[in-house]
């Protein structure tokens, strides 16, 4: 008999979780203000609220903590850090961050000015976010079949090149630089394909305009890239990381995903001219250039972290996981965002509760229906997260609602997957009296879904 598919590792650390009844979450998310960024982890039994800082380190990445080099300059842990970097993507120009948006406002303050127009696909919400700070516009380029949530195909990250040349056509004085979301996350984690990064690298030359990766999964765009490209089935993870950021001029890093650390994030770069203008801003924002926004012990994390994520066994379990739980909704018809993609499920939620108009918030609504089922916390990553439109102040509602379900690396077993499932069955088969949604009643002009304060209506 075939052997099953099981992880890459055994557990060695546990942390209890609790569950609690329905009349507790009730009065909960009440006072959260219907907002599950204001729960308290402890009224929560599965956390799937993010997968950013969320993931549990391996014995080799507690064991480099304890090396961590906290020297004020020139520590041992930044060089660990910076060499790893170079190794994996070639950049030899590194400054450490606290996170990846202060990687975005360090950067960005050279880079962007008035006026400026930066296309690609999806910008995440806080890349979109200083880059309208800056009174710039983030030009979403992503192709039209990522939309459509069932229509399954292998790269629906990807940048449209026709979209992409007509920004540049029109308005290449106003563009500082390209970004790809390596995987897309506003697109439901989907990847984006080395063919696709060689036709944005091929546009950029023709206008003489650089690349930039945001990369807080690319490791995960890797393993997809492995597994349904043709051409690279044989090629390694670290092979394949190689190849993909050949194609930029350089990376901002959320280090909390794809580095498998709780904190984190860097800029790292092959252009001395965004080395030179960086540096200018680490010191001010984040701290000194060799140790950036980060402690000395997190930095040898990270490294480790870096390295062991780049190998095919751990990315496989970790997809493999991802898959587990759409297939469960497979089964159960509940609409998603097709196929599954690197950290998270993200449910459609106008397709489920359709009595529900979007000015009411639709998968605002199903992200506290699932809460209340069964404590376990998600995200809304739809018309709440997309702001408003900073000119005419209208919501935007152009694009999709959805209820993410983000999978921690290396934290929740398939029992808790199945749990999951379930609750989202449960709150499916009663969709038909989900009849209001909720309403907002205090926001903040940019940002808002973390603290926006709501009522049910
Ligand atoms: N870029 C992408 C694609 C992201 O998903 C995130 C964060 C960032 C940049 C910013 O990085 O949080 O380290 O400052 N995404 C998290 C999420 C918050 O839940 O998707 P950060």
């Amino acid at each position: 008999m075939e052997l099953p598919f099981a992880e890459s590792w055994k557990i060695k650390m546990i942390e209890p979780i609790r569950k609690s009844t329905r009349e507790e979450r009730e009065k909960w998310i009440k006072e959260a203000h219907y907002n599950t960024f204001q729960l308290r982890s402890e009224q929560v039994y599965i956390d799937l609220i993010t997968d950013s800082g969320t993931g549990s380190m391996s014995d080799r990445q507690w064991a480099a903590m304890m090396l961590g080099d906290e020297s004020y300059a020139g520590a041992s842990s930044f060089f660990n850090l910076k060499n790893k970097i170079t190794e994996l993507t070639g950049f030899g120009y590194v400054i450490p961050t606290h996170q990846g948006r202060a990687a975005e406002n360090v950067l960005f303050s050279h880079l962007i000015k008035a006026g400026d127009i930066v296309p690609g696909n999806s910008h995440f919400d806080t890349t979109k976010g200083h880059i309208e700070s800056r009174k710039a516009f983030a030009l979403d380029c992503t192709i039209d079949e990522a939309k459509n949530t069932q229509l399954e195909i292998p790269f629906k990250g990807n940048v449209d090149p026709k979209k992409l040349e007509k920004a540049l056509a029109e308005n290449a004085d106003k563009i500082p630089f390209i970004i790809v979301t390596i995987t897309n996350n506003t697109a439901g984690g989907q990847p984006v394909s080395m063919q696709n990064l060689k036709e944005v690298r091929v546009i950029a030359d023709k206008y003489k305009k650089p690349v930039l990766f945001d990369s807080a999964r690319f490791a995960e765009n890797a393993y997809f890239i492995k597994t349904r490209e043709k051409g690279y089935e044989n090629k390694t993870i670290k092979e394949i990381t190689k190849e993909m950021f050949d194609l930029a001029d350089g990376m901002t890093m959320s280090a909390k995903k794809d580095g498998i650390v709780n904190m984190g994030g860097f800029i790292a770069t092959r252009r001395e001219d965004w080395y030179e203008g960086a540096k200018k801003f680490c010191i001010p924002f984040e701290g000194y250039l060799t140790y950036g926004g980060m402690n000395g012990r997190d930095m040898n994390a990270l490294a480790v972290g870096l390295d062991e994520n780049t190998e095919f066994d751990n990315l496989e379990t970790r997809i493999k996981q991802v898959e587990y739980l759409a297939k469960k909704l497979d089964e159960y018809g509940i609409p998603y965002q097709r196929p599954a993609g690197g950290h998270a499920i993200f449910v459609d939620a106008p397709k489920v509760l359709t009595h529900i108009p979007k000015e009411e918030f639709p998968a605002q609504t199903l992200t506290i229906e699932l809460y209340l089922e069964a404590g376990i916390r998600s995200c809304e990553i739809g018309y709440l997260l997309a702001d408003r439109d900073p000119v005419t102040r209208e919501n935007r509602f152009g694009g999709l609602d959805l209820l993410r379900l983000a999978i921690p690396r290396r934290v929740y077993t398939n029992n808790h997957m199945d749990v999951i499932a379930a609750a989202l069955k449960n709150v499916y088969d009663r969709r038909e009296k989900i009849t209001r949604g909720v309403k907002i009643v205090w926001e903040a002009p940019l940002m808002r879904h973390f603290t926006v304060k709501l009522d049910r209506l």
